[in-house]
């Protein structure tokens, strides 16, 4: 339990430019992968949030050698399929999905078997939707009725490759099964909705035969397991789901600027960009470049002087899925009803973001119609909060304790936020940045 912290003041129009850290999705993808590769692998600008560093101690604990420097991590795999997995080991993936999930693939083919455990938000969450394609390789797993943490599994040294369907638009399910590809011979075959594929971009880079046919709707990858590749190193782009914080700070602040530089744009994480140019809020992204198959660019802002509503067309949902919360705020000011449907998935995140978001609108005076899977804000462009707000109980979510940050700075109030240490699981420096933008505003 950390002392909740007390907003009670806007921030004042500012004119920035602003870092964040690296981006979280490739950080763990990194080290996973770098952990599966033949000698050294170096990753500059490494996240170091609690998700990763979930993700390093993990590794240790299966023998692999991973040293954190001052300005790099390094890991020493010794090739394919080559975890020493000890008696009895427990992995704790602490509040990482991704971990939890992804780590699972590089088990599929370790016969000792190995536990999963988790904090009590990632022990609130569904793992049936790894467990059931992973089963298919030939792993044997013990859970609960519920497919709850924790979790066995018992891996096989006889995997065969598998046909799946990822139907949720998953990545962290397609990941998990392309990981299990990497070590298993023959070809596996997969036909995912879209979502993020850095994975894909990954394996891409690191000549692991992969075969990618892009149709409108899914993607169709096949992957050839059990072809070993060399240690890599890379420099990790700072993160646009981090970023999103401040770009939503910034267009709900009339006459702000703000320049964040050198994030991963890749097109299907861009949903929040997508999404505001159409709600009328001018972003900009300058010095687009390709860095090892990923485009990093500086993203401008301006404040907003009017915000449209807006129907959300659903093909945005996964590009948008870790920023909704923020998305919301913003439908919050709008001139008019926004609508979001097919997003229940928003509940199966560290907590139920869709109710919970719900929830802090409706505390900040703004109407909401809720269902299962969709949401209506009723927005108003003359929106101030004048009252006290408390937030608690919320499984210690990172995203809902920093959107209800931007909701103090932009719309005012007296905002009592519980356990601000959650935002150690993704942004450390959030809360340093904050500060940073609202000491010398210009
Ligand atoms: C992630 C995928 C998303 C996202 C999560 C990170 C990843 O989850 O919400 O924060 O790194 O693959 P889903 O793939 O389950 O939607």
């Amino acid at each position: 339990m950390t002392t909740p912290i007390i907003v009670k003041k806007k921030i004042n129009v500012f004119n920035k430019t602003i870092r964040v850290n690296g981006d979280k999705s490739l950080s763990i993808r990194w080290a996973l992968l770098a952990s599966q590769a033949r000698g050294k692998s170096r990753a500059y600008n490494l996240l170091r949030s609690l998700d990763v560093l979930s993700a390093l101690d993990c590794l240790k604990k299966l023998g692999v050698k991973v040293s954190l420097k001052k300005n790099y991590c390094e890991i020493e795999g010794r090739d394919l399929n080559s975890f020493k997995v000890k008696k009895n080991t427990i992995l704790n993936a602490g509040n990482s999905g991704t971990l939890g999930r992804l780590i699972l693939g590089l088990l599929v083919h370790h016969k000792s078997k190995v536990k999963i455990i988790g904090d009590k938000s990632l022990s609130k969450r569904d793992f049936s939707r790894v467990i059931i394609p992973l089963k298919k390789f030939g792993a044997k797993f013990k859970y609960n009725l519920d497919y709850k943490l924790p979790i066995e599994i018992h891996g096989t040294d006889k995997a065969k490759p598998i046909k799946y369907h990822e139907m949720k638009g998953s990545a962290q399910c397609k990941s998990a099964v392309m990981l299990a590809a990497l070590n298993t011979r023959g070809e596996t075959l997969i036909k995912a909705k879209k979502s993020r594929d850095h994975t894909e971009i990954l394996f891409k880079y690191l000549k692991i035969p992969i075969k990618l046919t892009k149709n409108k709707k899914f993607d169709l990858i096949k992957i050839k397991g059990q072809k070993s590749f060399a240690g890599f190193d890379y420099k990790i782009p700072s993160d646009i789901s981090s970023s999103a914080f401040f770009i939503i700070l910034t267009a709900l602040s009339k006459k702000s600027k703000l320049t964040i530089k050198n994030v991963n744009i890749n097109p299907s994480r861009l949903g929040v960009i997508t999404i505001l140019k159409k709600m009328g809020v001018k972003i900009l992204l300058k010095n687009k470049k390709k860095y090892l198959g990923e485009v990093v660019a500086d993203i401008f802002i301006e404040g907003a002087n009017k915000i449209k509503p807006i129907n959300c067309p659903k093909h945005l949902n996964s590009q948008a899925i870790d920023e909704f919360l923020l998305i919301f705020l913003v439908a919050a000011k709008a001139d008019g009803v926004s609508y979001f449907k097919e997003i229940s998935e928003l509940n199966q995140k560290e907590s139920p973001r869709l109710t919970l978001g719900s929830k802090i609108l409706n505390m900040m005076g703004v109407k909401t119609i809720l269902t299962n899977n969709s949401i209506k804000i009723y927005g108003n462009p003359k929106l101030k909060i004048e009252d006290r707000i408390e937030v608690k109980n919320y499984l210690k979510d990172h995203r809902i304790f920093m959107m209800s940050v931007i909701a103090a700075l932009s719309f005012g109030g007296n905002w009592k936020l519980h356990d601000p240490d959650s935002i150690k699981t993704s942004f450390p420096s959030f809360l340093n940045l904050i500060k940073k933008i609202q000491k010398n505003p210009k």
